[in-house]
């Protein structure tokens, strides 16, 4: 087949740069801003915040991140909020538009998508996908997600696909939308979930040969699935579980796929001047905790026991907080400590929130950041 000319441009490299992303530094605890697209972040509680989803805050949190040298901004895929008492994440961006742009207001930070595979089909999210990575200049990054949330992908009228089927589902996706990004010319796809006659996509991304990809598979199937196609892994595990977990994932990525993957953690950082105000703060946001909402969120993720109580309320607790993964609390010293413990651990990074984004990150960028550059951890 003859290609016209720009498309040949395309397929050559001559509009893809040479500029690696910050992704793929060498920077010993990677960073990323997490959840900030979505009413209470990561945090489930009525506890007094300024955080609100407003694109000046969303602008001067991507400002600030990208100007400290932070690594990611990694937005939540959400189109329902799930009740309780604030009704988190009931007011949301939708993230590829939101990556679109936080790329033309930012000039080195990767700006990540999160997306549901099962409501948007490769054929578009592949042309959206290069359309932002030609808007940042090749920083472009997708999070891709299977559904958990049954309410969530019945709002588009489709059945939830069985655990592991999701994800049999998302490999197909993703190597359709894999030859769109590369492949000269038209192409026909037959698959199981997807048939398309006449396939192609021009132009290509910037990114050879993809998008920079994470997915947060903790399951058999989403390990293998993110073993064998993205770079990160996000997941959070208690400290004396993530050395394990972490061989395991990049031995299966370089045994069988004969590739590297890094894991990332998500955590809260409630970092204050002394410990008592930062404990305090933590306080409140468990005393004014969204008890219902965390209950709902746990019981559609199936986590539920009688015999242990205990554990139960406090695993709860870390949900209020912080998605059930850790909570950085202290002060600057004893968050960076923090950081460190968990990149003693094995974890290459983490993405993280605020109970109140802007102020806070201002903080953590003057009093945490240089101390994560004394310690070893950045530079
Ligand atoms: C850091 C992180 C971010 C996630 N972001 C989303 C999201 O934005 N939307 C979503 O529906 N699920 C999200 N999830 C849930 C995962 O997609 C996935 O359902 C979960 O990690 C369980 O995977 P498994 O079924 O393989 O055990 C996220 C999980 C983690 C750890």
């Amino acid at each position: 087949m003859t290609l016209a000319a720009h498309e040949q441009d395309n397929l050559l490299g001559k509009t893809r740069p040479t500029r690696e992303s910050r992704m793929f530094n060498d920077q010993k605890m990677k960073l990323g801003i997490f959840s900030a697209n979505c009413s209470g972040g990561i945090v489930m509680s009525d506890a007094p915040s300024g955080f609100r989803v407003t694109w000046d805050q969303q602008l001067d949190i991507a400002r600030q991140a990208d100007a400290l040298g932070l690594e990611a901004l990694v937005p939540v895929g959400r189109w329902t909020g799930f009740g309780g008492n604030t009704h988190v994440h009931a007011v949301c961006y939708e993230t590829y538009t939101w990556a679109a742009g936080l790329a033309q207001a930012t000039t080195d930070i990767e700006v990540f998508c999160t997306t549901h595979l099962p409501v948007i089909h490769p054929v578009v999210a592949a042309k959206m996908a290069t359309t932002i990575d030609h808007i940042s200049g090749g920083r472009f990054g997708m999070n891709l997600v299977m559904g958990w949330f049954t309410p969530e992908m019945e709002l588009f009228g489709t059945k939830q696909l069985e655990h592991d089927q999701r994800y049999a589902y998302g490999q197909e996706w993703l190597d359709f939308a894999m030859r769109l990004w590369n492949e000269p010319g038209n192409f026909d796809f037959a698959g199981e979930y997807f048939n398309s006659t006449g396939a192609h996509a021009y132009p290509k991304p910037l990114q050879d040969p993809r998008p920079v990809l994470l997915n947060a598979g903790a399951s058999p199937a989403g390990q293998r699935f993110s073993a064998r196609n993205v770079d990160v892994n996000l997941i959070a595990l208690p400290v004396d579980q993530i050395g394990g977990y972490v061989k395991n994932i990049k031995n299966l990525a370089h045994d069988e796929y004969e590739r590297d993957i890094d894991v990332w953690t998500y955590c809260l950082v409630i970092c204050r001047e002394t410990e008592q105000e930062a404990k305090a703060a933590y306080r409140a946001i468990v005393d004014q905790g969204d008890w219902p909402g965390a209950q709902i969120v746990m019981d559609t993720l199936g986590i539920q026991s009688e015999s242990f109580a205990t554990q139960i309320t406090s695993f709860k607790e870390s949900f209020l907080t912080s998605w059930g993964g850790p909570c950085l609390v202290g002060t600057p010293e004893q968050v960076a400590e923090q950081f460190g413990e968990l990149s003693d651990a094995g974890m290459g990074g983490a993405v993280f929130g605020f109970h109140d984004y802007v102020p806070e990150l201002r903080y953590f960028g003057a009093e945490v950041m240089p101390l994560l550059r004394k310690y070893g951890l950045r530079h």
